[in-house]
């Protein structure tokens, strides 16, 4: 190794890292139904724990390519996640010095096998003694660039297409970072006793949103306003379709893809207490979170039920929100592993699904009512695509305005158009 051997920490603390790296696959999940690298994955998974996790998360196809260099073979399963879990500590975060990381990994691996452990030891330090920067130079070298991006082969296949390598470079570099944390003061709450936060610019889209950073995480969480529900978690990228359905008070409004809520609270806010918002939403389990979110709120119903076989009447709606699954192309920085999970034959499913929802909310907005169509993906596929086909066979809509937005540091990205329907 490059360093001289420190003294290991206590053996107590070793215990404790070993039993972090066996929780990571739990984590895993967590990630996923706390909404990805979140407030609720953050506290769920502790903050070092978290660190880790979410550079295993991020760095997956350099850490992979370090490790087939390497082993010239497969790996199996359980050897590869503690590599995975070394390689991110020893390449990516400061704290551990490098040979702890090394001993650490090998004992964990010990517990089951004294040959995997060996077999660790040997690989961990033929990666790593050249130094962290003489590693990453490598990376850097020789690997190729879907590697070298960290963002899956099959999103940067469909990425590449479509961008020049700087800016798909710089896409890459932004979506290795935390996703920003933003929180909307409700309307007409209180804002007194809010602390942690920071006014943010306004948003074109949605010019009246008051939206801060969350600059001290810990702070804003234990405020008296926070705990008083005046301000909603929301990145701003979410408010582009509300804002685009332009709902006025007193309409009757059905949000088809509703939970969470994001966007469901935006609408009855929009609609006051002379509207009605009907919210949607197939899976019972998430349906709960919107009841949660929607918390005083008297101008909404709840329904779970598939967008596709509602049993609204026809032209039911002034308007309709339909924020339809995606392939989550535009979220990234929240839910990291859609980089490795992106294929372009499930965003062609999804868009198939989305094709479906659309069609059949159609019949649900009056004539002259209109209708949003939303994703927080990308893709032309998911996006323009969907629409396009749609006009094209429903020749009583029309396209008024869409946008897409691309993520930032300061939001997320997202797509949303507006179609109105002809009053007949
Ligand atoms: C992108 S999320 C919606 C986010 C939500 N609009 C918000 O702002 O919080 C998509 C939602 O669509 C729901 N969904 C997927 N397919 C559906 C279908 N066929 N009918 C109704 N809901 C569906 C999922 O359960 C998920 O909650």
């Amino acid at each position: 190794m490059d360093q001289n051997p420190p003294p290991l920490p206590p053996k107590a603390d070793r215990r404790a890292a070993l039993v972090l790296r066996q929780v990571e696959a739990a984590l895993g999940d967590v990630l996923g139904s706390a909404g990805g690298d979140g407030p609720a994955a953050r506290a769920a998974a502790g903050a070092t724990t978290h660190q880790v996790l979410m550079v295993v998360l991020r760095r997956r196809a350099t850490l992979d390519w370090l490790i087939a260099r390497a082993s010239n073979g497969s790996t199996r399963e359980r050897v590869r996640r503690v590599l995975w879990w070394a390689l991110a500590e020893a390449l990516f975060l400061d704290g551990l010095p490098v040979p702890v990381i090394v001993d650490t990994a090998v004992e964990d691996l010990k517990l089951h096998s004294r040959g995997e452990g060996a077999f660790a030891n040997a690989l961990l330090r033929r990666i790593l003694n050249p130094g962290r920067a003489a590693v990453l130079a490598t990376v850097h070298s020789e690997a190729p660039e879907w590697v070298r991006l960290d963002l899956g082969e099959a999103l940067h296949a469909a990425w590449s297409r479509r961008l020049a390598t700087p800016a798909l470079t710089a896409l890459a570099a932004l979506l290795q970072e935390p996703a920003p944390l933003v929180a909307r003061l409700r309307q007409g709450a209180d804002p007194t006793g809010a602390a942690g936060l920071e006014p943010l610019p306004a948003v074109d889209w949605a010019p009246t949103a008051a939206l801060y950073r969350c600059a001290d995480a810990a702070a804003f969480f234990a405020s008296p306003a926070w705990q008083r529900r005046a301000f909603y978690i929301q990145d701003a990228s979410t408010l582009l379709a509300p804002a685009l359905l332009e709902v006025r008070e007193g309409e009757r409004v059905v949000d088809l893809c509703c939970a969470p809520g994001g966007k469901a609270v935006l609408l009855s806010e929009a609609a006051g207490p002379g509207g009605q918002v009907d919210c949607v939403d197939r899976s019972p389990e998430r349906m709960a979170r919107v009841r949660e979110n929607l918390g005083a709120a008297t101008n909404v119903r709840l329904r779970v039920a598939d967008a596709r076989l509602t049993p609204f009447a026809n032209g039911a709606f002034d308007a309709a929100l339909l924020d339809v699954p995606c392939s989550n192309t535009g979220v990234v920085r929240r839910r990291p592993d859609v980089r490795w999970h992106f294929s372009a034959a499930s965003r062609d499913e999804l868009a198939a699904e989305q094709a479906q929802i659309l069609a059949a909310a159609a019949r649900l907005v009056r004539p002259g009512g209109r209708l949003v169509y939303s994703t927080c993906s990308l893709e032309p596929e998911e996006n323009g695509a969907v629409v396009q086909d749609f006009l094209a066979e429903r020749p009583g809509y029309r396209l008024e305005c869409e946008r897409l937005l691309l993520p930032t540091a300061e939001h997320d990205g997202a797509y949303a158009a507006r179609l109105r329907r002809r009053a007949d």
